[in-house]
């Protein structure tokens, strides 16, 4: 009996977790998003990458509704996308978010920050949050910092801020939009390694990133964009040793030999 249900357990806990079918989308005469179809099964770490204007923020900015969609589906764990109200809040708590800019609250110190979404989303107590974000703060090796405003902290830091905040949540997959791109190169592998970290421990990952480093050793496939489409996905390996598309070889010879 015990066994039966672990192994339902287990399949309930494996599956696609982030399901794009045919999701089109423009700005205006812009087709941004072209018929693209992609499926992120939990646990995976998904790698997007290609050139400036392809589309990759705005299919993150999608998979957490903070662009609608002109047709196709989105689903997450199953479920479509709420329209609005509650629901949607609790869908971009489900869904976390970093941004390339920190996107800290300016007026709130470090430790407000990642309390404030389980205060008011989650309805958690306050010490249970305060208690929490320490925890975060402490794993993403900022915990002497609770207490600063984000100006007051390097970009580096307050990136890892913007991530324990985001994971404060308990969010069902992580989207990253070029985290690293707006960081001093001495502050970028201190933020890729905490990246490093939670794939490890099995998080569910999208990440737009031009590291190709962090993809090589941590994704398990990496997409490749171009002009709106997925013109390509492979293990990194794979894709980068050996890319199909002439807009990926091309692209890979830009990035990898500047
Ligand atoms: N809000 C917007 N209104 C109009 N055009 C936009 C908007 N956001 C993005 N775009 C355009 O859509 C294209 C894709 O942008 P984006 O998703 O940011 O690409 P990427 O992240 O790959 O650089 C670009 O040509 C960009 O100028
Ligand atoms: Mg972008």
């Amino acid at each position: 009996m015990t066994e039966v249900s672990v192994a339902k357990d287990d399949v309930a806990a494996t599956g696609d977790l982030v399901v794009l079918k045919s999701v089109n989308k423009h700005f205006g005469a812009l087709h941004v998003l072209q018929d693209i179809d992609l499926t992120i099964a939990r646990g995976e770490v998904v790698v997007v990458i290609g050139p400036s204007g392809s589309g990759k923020s705005t299919l993150c900015r999608a998979i957490n509704r903070l662009e609608t969609i002109d047709s196709g589906d989105i689903t997450i764990d199953g479920k479509p996308l709420p329209q609005e109200g509650k629901a949607l809040a609790r869908l971009r708590a489900d869904v976390g978010m970093v941004f390339q800019s920190f996107n800290l609250f300016a007026h709130k110190t470090v430790l407000e920050n990642v309390m404030l979404g389980q205060i008011k989303v989650r309805k958690a107590d306050k010490k249970v949050a305060e208690e929490k974000a320490r925890a975060l703060l402490d794993r993403v090796g900022v915990a002497t910092q609770a207490d600063k405003y984000p100006a007051q902290l390097s970009g580096g830091q307050q990136q890892r801020v913007a991530i324990a905040r985001a994971l404060a949540m308990d969010p069902k997959v992580m989207l990253f939009d070029e985290p690293t791109s707006a960081l001093d190169p001495e502050m970028i592998n201190e933020v890729l390694e905490v990246m490093q970290q939670l794939a490890r421990e099995g998080m569910t990952m999208i990440v737009v990133t031009h590291e190709m480093g962090f993809a090589r050793s941590a994704a398990n496939r990496v997409v490749f964009m171009a002009d709106g489409r997925i013109v390509e996905e492979a293990v990194p390996d794979q894709f980068f040793s050996n890319p199909r598309s002439d807009r990926a070889k091309d692209f890979l010879s830009k990035i990898l030999h500047h």
